[in-house]
């Protein structure tokens, strides 16, 4: 059913490239300031700042500021790192929605159930140094398979795996996953991820992650 979706990415490499404003955090990353204090690091740069997700992992909260996004990260694990075409990487991705904020936004386990995850592609590929069109995807987050080499899960804070968020401590959000490198083109990938609800009618950003790395496929067609 979602075979051309988000985590399974293939069919998605291969589609026309277009020029499209695509931006890479390398240029931004020459010169950079670093600072640390309590699990938070910090890259500052002349135009702008990019915090890093705590764990193995070589992602900023964005583009939707970490400031604005309620679901409270504790570690972003994702292996290999960077990742690989043609093998699967895993994620692993543990956090919780603050007791606080689910006071604040009187959020509901209906609330949760349908929220949804975007992931945005685009590129400046090897070739020609073109740029790819940036795409986004959007499917439920909720336990599921997305396709054969492509699985979300979702854990309690007690470890039982369960169809959505829970408003009850933390949660581990899963994947596992698979490029297909025939359909790469090789070059600077960016990857967008924002997690999100809809409560009273307004967008609540759970977590925004970019991820941005060097992808050597096999081609592409
Ligand atoms: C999703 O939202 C609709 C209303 O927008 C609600 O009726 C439904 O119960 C929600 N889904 C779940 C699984 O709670
Ligand atoms: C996790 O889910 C299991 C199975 O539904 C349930 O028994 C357990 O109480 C849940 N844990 C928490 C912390 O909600």
């Amino acid at each position: 059913m979602r075979t051309d979706m988000i985590l399974h990415l293939g069919l998605l490499f291969c589609l026309g490239a277009a020029a499209a404003p695509t931006s890479s955090h390398n240029n931004d990353m020459q010169h950079p300031l670093l600072t640390e204090n309590k699990n938070t690091i910090i890259i500052e740069s002349s135009n702008h700042k990019q915090i890093l997700v705590p764990g193995h992992n070589d992602a900023f909260y964005g583009p939707i500021p970490k400031a604005q996004q309620i679901f409270d990260i504790e570690f972003l694990e994702i292996a290999p790192s960077p990742i690989l075409v043609n093998k699967y990487f895993f994620i692993l991705l543990r956090g919780e929605i603050p007791p606080s904020t689910r006071q604040k936004l009187h959020l509901e386990p209906s609330d949760v159930a349908n929220a949804t995850l975007s992931i945005t592609l685009s590129a400046v590929l090897e070739e020609g140094n073109r740029k790819q069109e940036a795409r986004t995807y959007t499917i439920p987050l909720r336990t599921a398979e997305l396709a054969e080499e492509a699985h979300l899960g979702i854990r309690n804070a007690t470890g039982a795996y369960v169809d959505y968020l829970t408003l009850k401590g933390r949660n581990d959000i899963l994947t596992d996953n698979w490029i297909p490198g025939p359909f790469v083109e090789t070059g600077t990938w960016t990857f967008e991820i924002v997690a999100s609800l809809t409560k009273d009618k307004n967008e609540v950003c759970l977590f925004a992650l970019t991820l941005t790395q060097w992808l050597e496929g096999d081609g592409g067609w």
